[in-house]
């Protein structure tokens, strides 16, 4: 008799010291990788290819399979000598001197896939600075800390009317600095835990395409005048009973039945119970993979002083090919 075990869906990847450092002594003399970002990228790849080979084959193994853990966490990389404040506004630090996090940041990202800007998410940057900003401490938005930021996956408003569509297949999260009271807590529910933990009849009202998904806080707040912008009617879980993909904005998701509405509240309680839960500090980041789960994140103290959380965070495309459509001119990685 065989027994079929539940896959894994977390996976801890620790560097070697020796790794760090030869890492973090390539990486430590490079200028600002966004200045020329295809050169830096062809640099960052060989600096990369020093990883242990085992290391290598699971942040590889984690971009290409469909059976391969949602979540990673990445331990013991090189980090800057030294950090200037965190940003107040969610715009670059003007003072950060080496680019040791930026280049982490892009050397593993290009393990996963293309590195990728939306004009309608931090004006088309390719490395994002989430820090928390004080206006929009209680919104759901990268921008909060005072709230609960609902577990959601990061999509994109889209002409087309999806939303899911054309979104980051992974995001990298890469912590700078800790919050001040180390209580800033990263959840990842993988939609293969949660499929198994629904209700039946829970998991087939969300697998009907019966949720309108509202455009990110970004969107509403500066195209939209602070109007809801819904998609058309999606399922939020779609696909493969064995490798389902999962999708729910963060700003607000339309049910269009009464069991619908009452499916997105059951939705959140079960992650909630199957989440993975990690503490980033220093010298850690976060592979997840924005189409196999969704994440959240716990509230945290933010006193917009300078010595707050700063994690870096990038966007990834598998491939730029199938979002093309909506390139902007004369920019090779800005949507
Ligand atoms: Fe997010």
């Amino acid at each position: 008799m065989t027994t079929t075990l539940a896959p894994a869906t977390f996976a801890e990847i620790t560097l070697p010291d020796s790794a760090r450092d030869a890492i973090g002594a390539e990486l430590l003399p490079l200028a600002d990788p966004v200045l020329d970002i295809d050169r830096a990228l062809a640099r960052l790849h060989a600096v990369f290819a020093r990883l242990p080979l085992g290391a290598l084959q699971a942040v590889l193994d984690f971009g290409r399979h469909v059976d391969t853990p949602g979540v990673a966490l990445v331990r013991n990389l090189p980090v800057d000598p030294e950090l200037p404040a965190t940003p107040v506004d969610g715009n670059p630090s003007p003072d950060k001197r080496t680019f040791v996090a930026e280049g982490v940041l892009l050397g593993l990202s290009q393990l996963l896939g293309e590195p990728v800007g939306f004009t309608t998410e931090k004006a088309g940057r390719l490395v994002h600075d989430v820090v928390p900003v004080s206006a929009g401490a209680a919104t759901q938005t990268n921008q909060s800390s005072g709230v609960f930021l609902n577990f959601h996956n990061d999509i994109v408003h889209d002409e087309v009317g999806r939303y899911d569509v054309s979104n980051p297949d992974f995001l990298v999260l890469h912590c700078l600095r800790q919050d001040p009271g180390k209580e800033a807590v990263t959840y990842y529910a993988d939609a293969r835990d949660i499929s198994r933990a629904l209700d039946p009849d829970v998991l087939d009202t969300l697998r009907a395409p019966l949720f309108r998904l509202n455009a990110p806080g970004s969107y509403v707040r500066e195209f939209a005048g602070g109007a809801e912008v819904l998609s058309d009617p999606v399922a939020v879980i779609s696909g493969p009973a064995e490798s389902p993909e999962i999708s729910v904005s963060a700003n607000g998701v339309r049910g269009l039945t009464d069991e619908a509405e009452a499916a997105l509240h059951v939705l959140q309680r079960v992650c909630r119970e199957v989440a993975h839960q990690v503490y980033l500090e220093p010298g850690t980041a976060l592979l997840i993979n924005n189409r196999k789960g969704l994440h959240a994140r716990s509230q945290f103290l933010a006193r917009h002083d300078g010595r707050d959380r700063w994690l870096q965070r990038t966007y990834l495309r598998r491939s730029l090919w199938a979002i093309r459509y909506r390139g902007v001119s004369g920019e090779r990685r800005v949507h």
